[in-house]
Order: structure tokens, then sequence, then C-alpha cells
């Protein structure tokens, strides 16, 4: 089983969005995923719960803390022939909750809104996971993508120098897109929308599915990147500038 966690301890950074979509992906491909939501707000069950049944069926597992103390132990089960799941983690989360995460992840990714103050926290929250031992001995792979792209170029030149230093990638650059908004209200990730529609989407989040996925896909078709501007380049850029 691979196991990949998305996280960032800023609310808001596309968290939810970029696991249900991976969860998606990866069922629409026949794979036996699951999701598991870490976040008592439960957006990722909620995700669940709209999902059409004529699609690929998706394992949701509920590993938020449970108020009185009640055991979760059962809900965070996934069954036994699962090859991927996707763990959708809360923001904010405390060191022992990130600990028991990153036990678990075999890749790490973590969405960044373009914005100083997200990039800001999000630069304090990648300190915090590399203090964890996993992180710290390169035992889990960690990439970045930027989330909610948007008009005028936003103020990645520090994160990325911090990120090089950490030599940690940059992946790509998911738009700001009402595609992702619609694809959550319908259970349905853009992978399982019509192609002529969400080609955009569905370009830039290739080279995240590589980088997760190495083996599957051809070297040099979709390359990971350490730049924004590379990954901006890439796409149609009338739409991301
Ligand atoms: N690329 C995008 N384009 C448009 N809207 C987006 C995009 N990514 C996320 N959103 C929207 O932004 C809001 C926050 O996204 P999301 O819930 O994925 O973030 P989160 O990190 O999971 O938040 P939280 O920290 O509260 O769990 C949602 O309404 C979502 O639909
Ligand atoms: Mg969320």
């Amino acid at each position: 089983m691979q196991t990949i966690l998305v996280i960032n301890s800023k609310g808001g950074s596309g968290k939810t969005t970029v696991a249900t979509n991976l969860a998606s992906y990866y069922a629409h491909n026949d794979y036996a995923t699951a999701l598991m939501d870490y976040d008592p707000q439960g957006s990722s069950i909620q995700w669940l719960k709209l999902r059409p049944p004529a699609q690929k069926p998706i394992h949701g597992a509920n590993a938020a803390r449970q108020k009185g103390g009640q055991l979760r132990s059962w809900q965070m089960k996934v069954p036994a022939n699962t090859t991927r799941l996707v763990i959708d983690a809360p923001a904010g989360v405390d060191n022992l909750m990130l600990q028991e995460m990153v036990r678990a992840a075999d890749r790490i990714v973590i969405p960044v809104a373009p914005s100083a103050i997200d990039i800001h926290a999000t630069a304090d929250f990648i300190k915090d996971l590399f203090l964890v031992g996993k992180v710290r001995a390169n035992r889990t792979q960690v990439a970045v993508i930027a989330n909610r792209v948007r008009n005028g170029v936003p103020v990645y030149a520090p994160l990325e120098k911090f990120l090089n230093s950490l030599k940690i990638p940059f992946v790509t650059v998911l738009t700001d897109s009402a595609h992702y908004v619609h694809a959550a209200g319908e259970g349905l990730g853009v992978f399982e929308m019509d192609s002529n529609e969400v080609m955009l989407e569905q370009a830039e989040l290739m080279p995240l599915l590589s980088w997760l996925e190495p083996s599957v896909f051809t070297p040099g078709r979709v390359s990971t990147n350490t730049s924004v501007i590379d990954c901006r380049n890439r796409f149609n850029t009338s739409l991301i500038a």
C-alpha cells in the first residue's frame, strides 16, 4: 500500500481539494483506494457522502479525534486490499498527531496558497515537519504544490529559496478554478469530469501524479520541477499569469 499524506498546518491551503482529487484519480484508475480524514471538520468524509454511486468506490476512514475519548481505531481501519491510501490532514496539527500521520506516510504533499501569510506559515510548518525523525532521515519524500494561483506574480521567491535549500521539489501549480469547487460539491475529482472542460486542471495535476507514481508515468512525459516559473510555463500561461 502506498500512503500519501496531504498536509499543511495553514488552514484553507487546499489539502482537502488535493486529497479528494488524488483519491478520485486512483479510484477512477482502478486502484483499491481509501481516503482517511483526520480533520474533525470531516470535509473528505462529507465529499465521499456526495459521491455518485456510479463512480468507482473509495473507502472512507475517519481518523479525527473523537469527543469524549471514544476509540477511533476501528473507524481508521482500511480494507486489507487497499493499494492507495490518501490522508487528508487538518489545519493546525499538534506534534503527536503530526508524528502519527508522518509515520504512516510514504510521500507527503504540501499545498500552499500564494499569499505572503500562507507562504510564511508554510515555511514554519516545513521546519516543524523536518523535526519529525522520519522526514529528517529522508525516509519520506516531501513535495510542495502551489494552489489557487491567479493573476499577478505571487511572492514565491523566498519559499522557493527555502525549499531549494532543503531539496524539496515544487512539483506543480494548480490554478484557481471553479472546476475544483464544482467537483468538490459533486463528490468527484477533475479526472472524473469531461476532459474537454477540465483539460487544464487534469494537466496541472499530472506532474504531481508523476512525482507520486514514478514507475507508472513514462520518464520525460511529465517532469517534476523545482521552479514555480517552470511549472507555470508548462501550462497555458494566459490562464495562470
Ligand atoms: N485550485 C482551487 N481553485 C478554486 N478553489 C479552490 C482551489 N483549491 C481549493 N479551493 C477552495 O478553497 C477552499 C479551501 O480549500 P480546501 O478545503 O481544499 O482547503 P483545506 O486546506 O483542506 O482547508 P482546511 O484547512 O479548512 O481543512 C474550498 O472552498 C475549496 O473548494
Ligand atoms: Mg480540509
